[in-house]
């Protein structure tokens, strides 16, 4: 028997039918009882949903296979309509049984998933609204297998889509229709580590929060941290360019990233696995790969810069009346907490009532009165008195000239941890409630909660529409809760969002990628010249197009039989 506290489940089977992995979110609890079962159990690490628990309950408790046509049908248009505008590229093959011969013969008969309930998870998005009917999952060990692998499905023309944790937020990571799918999750392997300058050389696959793990018992830590943490990989970061709440810290990835080795469409392995802080000999290669969500390449091995992690850690939790107060708040941070400023966060109150909704355990920090902002400013140093001092003196600045209302700080590391769950837990409540969009952006910080209100002014009743985000980088997570997905609440938000985002100066993906969901609004953000050079870039590293097709790069290029003829058109 099956059962679990809280927390996202899946399992994952691995040798049809008894043989299965059980992976389950950080936090989560789960038991597996069944004798029988439990014999063949490995609890390997956390990630999809709730809902795939329960639709493997049965096979655990029965041990039946789950055949092709059990996989739940989605209903795509009524999810994102960019499915109905998006047909399969002709000139794709199709998964022939020869396929599945050869893939075995590179990396062994146990590393080629075929059955369905295998690649149920891996074809399903995080959020649950992208799906993809992929036949086959391949779970390479080294780059010399991802390079045969990449090599014969070009020749092939078989599309892949590489997959790291799967939990990318615009329907990047899965298929959009039968694509191979490439994860990465077999090469997670710490190749080495420089105490002395904290460069860290490891492999693609190795999850964002075991390296920070790793990390913390030399002293250091990764240069990133967000929610999903506990199940994103490092090459996932790197192709999505991850942002995340220490950004405003240590800079973003393509800043800390010191070498990538990449294998190219063709099988080319690529090696610019550096170690060094200065190499100016020529164009930054490696520069084209961070943030190209699989479009260009697949990332096999990373060197990155790290932190030192230091001792000293203070979290406050601030209540403010207007959007303007948070603004000024973020101004007094960054003159009087300086070099020690870590993180500053913001939500408004529907974003705390969703997440204090939604999460056990959790409560309002600040339960007397009810503001309509919340702040989470974080510091990091090195001496805590000094660190203290400041803070206590940021916080006597806010009180003093009304910028703040009340605030709370962390009395100690569980009350740390809570603060910050109230925080990175709004993405995980969200996805519980209902329907959701969600929206990404970059804003200029003075305008950028008029579109939360404008948007809510539009939806009415509709739907919920709520902000929060890194507001110490302009970034903000414009997000629409609905009880279910609905045409006409669609038609509100589209185009009028990007529409706003674009007269506003913005960009419609701050930091999650334009993945599919994405791809035909890049106009909003860049110019017609920049998409073709960035098509231009897409046939130089990969001209069969089999990397993640669909995704980043507008649907003009999609249409069945003319594939970027848009471009060659006018070169
Ligand atoms: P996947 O989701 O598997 O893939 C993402 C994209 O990268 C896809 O296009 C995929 O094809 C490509 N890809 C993956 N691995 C490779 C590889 N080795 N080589 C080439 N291409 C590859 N994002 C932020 O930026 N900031 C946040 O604060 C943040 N918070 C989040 C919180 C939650 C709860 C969740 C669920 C997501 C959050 N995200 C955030 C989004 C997501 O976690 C990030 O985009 C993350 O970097 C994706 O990593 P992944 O390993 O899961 O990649
Ligand atoms: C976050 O900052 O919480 C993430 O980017 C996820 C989200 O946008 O919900
Ligand atoms: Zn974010």
């Amino acid at each position: 028997m099956v059962s679990f506290a809280r927390g996202f489940c899946r399992l994952k089977f691995t040798k049809a039918p008894w043989s299965f992995e059980v992976h389950c979110s950080v936090g989560s609890e789960l038991f597996v009882r069944h004798k029988q079962i439990s014999a063949f159990t490995s609890v390997v690490r956390c990630h999809g949903e709730y809902s795939k628990l329960l639709s493997c309950y049965s096979l655990l408790t029965h041990g039946q296979r789950r055949h092709n046509s059990e996989i739940p049908e989605v209903d795509r248009v009524k999810k994102d309509p960019r499915y109905d505008r998006t047909l399969r590229d002709a000139r794709f093959s199709k998964l022939s049984n020869q396929d599945l011969v050869e893939f075995k013969k590179i990396v062994g008969d146990s590393s080629v998933l075929t059955e369905a309930f295998e690649l149920e998870a891996a074809n399903r998005d995080w959020l649950g609204k992208y799906v993809g009917t992929s036949q086959a999952l391949l779970r390479p060990r080294t780059t010399q297998q991802v390079s045969e692998i990449l090599s014969y499905c070009n020749t092939r023309r078989l599309a892949v889509v590489p997959q790291g944790g799967n939990t990318g937020l615009v329907g990047g990571s899965v298929p959009v229709f039968d694509e191979v799918i490439l994860s990465l999750g077999a090469m997670d392997n710490i190749i080495s580590f420089d105490e002395g300058n904290g460069i860290l050389v490891c492999e693609a696959g190795c999850i964002l929060e075991k390296l920070d793990s790793f990390l913390a018992e030399k002293g250091y830590m990764m240069p990133l941290d967000f929610g999903a943490k506990g199940s994103c990989q490092i090459g996932g970061n790197i192709s999505t360019n991850a942002g995340g709440i220490h950004l405003l810290r240590y800079g973003s990835l393509r800043a800390n990233i010191l070498g990538l080795e990449i294998v190219l469409a063709n099988g080319q392995v690529i090696d610019s696995l550096r170690s060094l802080r200065k190499d100016n000999t020529g164009y930054d290669m490696k520069q084209i790969f961070i943030g190209a969500e699989g479009t260009l390449g697949v990332v096999t091995k990373v060197s990155i810069l790290t932190p030192a992690r230091l001792s000293s850690r203070n979290v406050v939790f601030l209540g403010c009346k207007y959007f303007t107060d948070c603004q000024r708040a973020l101004k007094e941070a960054r003159s009087n907490l300086g070099e020690i400023l870590s993180a500053f966060e913001f939500l408004d109150r529907k974003a705390l009532d969703m997440v204090l909704s939604h999460s056990d355990g959790l409560r309002d920090p600040l339960p007397d009165s009810k503001h309509s902002f919340y702040l989470l400013v974080e510091t990091t140093g090195s001496c805590f008195n000094h660190d203290r001092e400041k803070l206590d003196n940021f916080l006597e600045i806010c009180m003093d000239k009304g910028v703040v209302a009340d605030g709370v700080v962390a009395q100690d590391n569980q009350q740390f941890r809570s603060f910050w769950q109230l925080r990175e837990g709004i993405t995980e409540a969200l996805s519980k409630a209902g329907a959701v969009y969600k929206y990404d952006l970059s804003i200029p910080v003075p305008y950028m909660y008029n579109i939360v209100e404008n948007l809510q002014h539009r939806l009415g009743d509709l739907a919920v529409v709520m902000g929060y985000g890194h507001l110490g980088d302009g970034n903000l997570h414009l997000n629409i809760s609905a009880p279910r997905y609905d045409s006409k609440i669609f038609s509100l938000i589209e185009p009028f969002v990007y529409e706003w985002t674009a007269s506003h100066k913005g960009s419609v993906s701050a930091e999650h990628g334009l993945g599919f969901m994405k791809a035909d609004a890049i106009y909003y953000s860049k110019s017609p010249e920049m998409v073709q050079w960035m098509t231009r870039f897409k046939q130089m590293f990969d001209c069969n197009g089999i990397l993640n097709p669909y995704k980043v790069l507008p649907g003009s290029s999609f249409k069945e039989g003319s594939r970027y003829r848009n471009v060659s058109n006018s070169s």
